[in-house]
């Protein structure tokens, strides 16, 4: 193999990367198979997972009926709050600790997987939330052990957490987005069945693609593996390891797919063969950035997604005010490229590439506002809010903005330069709107 020079070994630096990833199963109808899997995974009693909305859906029906199907007892806990809180995790935990089940399967988005995941955790080695909580906010405690199985089957397609070890959640008392990190919670199956897909709302749609393309352009520009120092036994290497030859062609593919079927896809709801490569791409994206990391539009988002005030977006609960998870990110992502593109310029040039941009004649202090251009065209195409201040926020929320992201410290440490509180104020100062 040819060897990519952004992966020049250094003195005392990273020498390997791992890949990790559970099993996953992909195609149309593939949840009739749920109630097969669970028992094979040793599963009799369930809590079935997901929200009121997702449980009016038929995919719900079907895995219930599956599971019945294959003789185990169902118990639907369909309370699961859209962009998860801490009270709401607290919620879920206690419906799994009262419960007394085996296993887990979660049908609905990252909301429903993401509680499904803490459920099981606080269920099974009961603590105080921020016991397992990452820090700064929580004290990032190992897990004591493995966890009860969990099917997660998503029925949306951006935030791949149905490969991923996180559980993400807004500290409401702290204004903020946090999580839990481990690879305990990664769940035992992905079920990802397109025909889900077919009653997304159109802008659900839009969040869930953005995601997508941010998880895998923020893995390709990462730091190398190689830059990190190498640890001192194997169990310290990081989840996210920085970029490696693997994510880098999962991710490549990934902002190639999104890119081609996005439009497509929001034009026409019923076509599950414009939905199905989405799916595919967050699929390929959450193996590849679960192994390398995201970093600053991520990073960002907490604070974006943590501080919002009057946004309600058409397609999610019109209850309280959020900024969706992929929105919260995309507002971000051509502020941070055109900061950042110079440090690692080849690579923003191959995720514009990607996107079917000639680069032969781009000149590589151009790259991250080439990249930056072709996402902001995106991003008026599908009807995305331009920037922050289209999610409600002005000029007198910067230093609360930057404030929130700084305890972020171990996504902007992958980010391919040094990034200092004042680049962060800059950061959202050159978010506010790009059109
Ligand atoms: N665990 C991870 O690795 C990870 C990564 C990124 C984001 N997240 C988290 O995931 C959450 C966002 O998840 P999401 O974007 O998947 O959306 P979601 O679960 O919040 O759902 C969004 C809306 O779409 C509805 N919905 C879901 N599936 C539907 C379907 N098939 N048809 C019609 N409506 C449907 C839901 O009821 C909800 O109203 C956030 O809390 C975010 O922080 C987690
Ligand atoms: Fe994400």
């Amino acid at each position: 193999m040819a060897a990519d020079t952004y992966f020049t070994r250094r003195e005392a630096g990273e020498y390997a990367y791992t890949i990790e990833a559970n099993r996953l199963k992909f195609g149309l109808g593939a949840i009739a198979e749920v109630g097969w899997d669970a028992k094979t995974l040793g599963m009799k009693r369930v809590a079935l997972y997901t929200d009121p909305r997702v449980a009016k859906l038929e995919h719900v029906a079907i895995a219930a009926g599956a599971l019945k199907a294959a003789g185990l007892d169902v118990v639907i806990y369909d309370e699961v709050a859209v962009e998860p809180t801490n009270r709401s995790f607290l919620a879920g935990a206690e419906f799994a600790r009262e419960g007394g089940f085996d296993g887990f399967v979660s049908v609905g988005g990252g909301s429903v997987m993401d509680t499904a995941k803490a459920s099981n955790l606080y269920a099974t080695y009961p603590a105080e939330l921020l016991t397992y909580v990452n820090l700064p906010v929580g004290e990032a405690k190992p897990v004591p052990g493995p966890l009860k199985p969990h099917i997660a089957c998503p029925t949306t397609f951006g935030t791949a957490s149905e490969c991923t070890g996180m559980a993400i959640f807004d500290m409401l008392e702290m204004e903020m987005k946090t999580g839990i990190a481990n690879r305990e919670l990664r769940p035992t199956l992905g079920i990802l069945d397109p025909a889900a897909l077919t009653t997304l709302p159109e802008l659900v749609v839009a969040a869930n693609a953005f995601d997508v393309f941010s998880h895998a352009i923020e893995s390709l520009t990462a730091i190398p593996y190689t830059e990190r120092a190498a640890p001192e036994n194997p169990t310290l290497r990081p989840m996210y390891q920085g970029a490696n030859p693997y994510s880098d062609i999962a991710c490549s593919e990934a902002i190639r797919l999104i890119a081609a079927n996005i439009e497509r896809a929001m034009a026409a709801p019923d076509d599950v063969s414009a939905r199905e490569p989405l799916m595919f791409a967050g699929m390929l994206a959450g193996i590849g950035f679960g192994n390398s990391g995201c970093h600053v539009p991520h990073a960002m988002s907490y604070a974006v997604a943590g501080m919002v005030r009057d946004y309600y977006p058409q397609g999610w609960p019109d209850d309280h005010a959020m900024v969706p998870h992929g929105i919260s990110v995309i507002v971000n992502a051509p502020a941070a490229f055109r900061l950042i593109g110079p440090s690692a310029a080849g690579r923003h040039l191959r995720a514009a590439q990607a996107m079917g941009v000639d680069i032969r004649n781009i000149s590589d202090d151009r790259a991250g506002e080439v990249l930056a251009t072709e996402v902001i065209r995106l991003m008026r195409a599908t009807g995305v809010p331009n920037g922050i201040s289209g999610v409600g926020y002005s000029d007198a929320d910067i230093e609360a903005l930057t404030d929130r992201t700084l305890p972020q410290q171990r996504l902007l440490d992958i980010a391919p330069r040094k990034i200092s509180r004042d680049d962060l104020s800059q950061l959202f100062r050159d978010s506010m709107r790009y059109w």
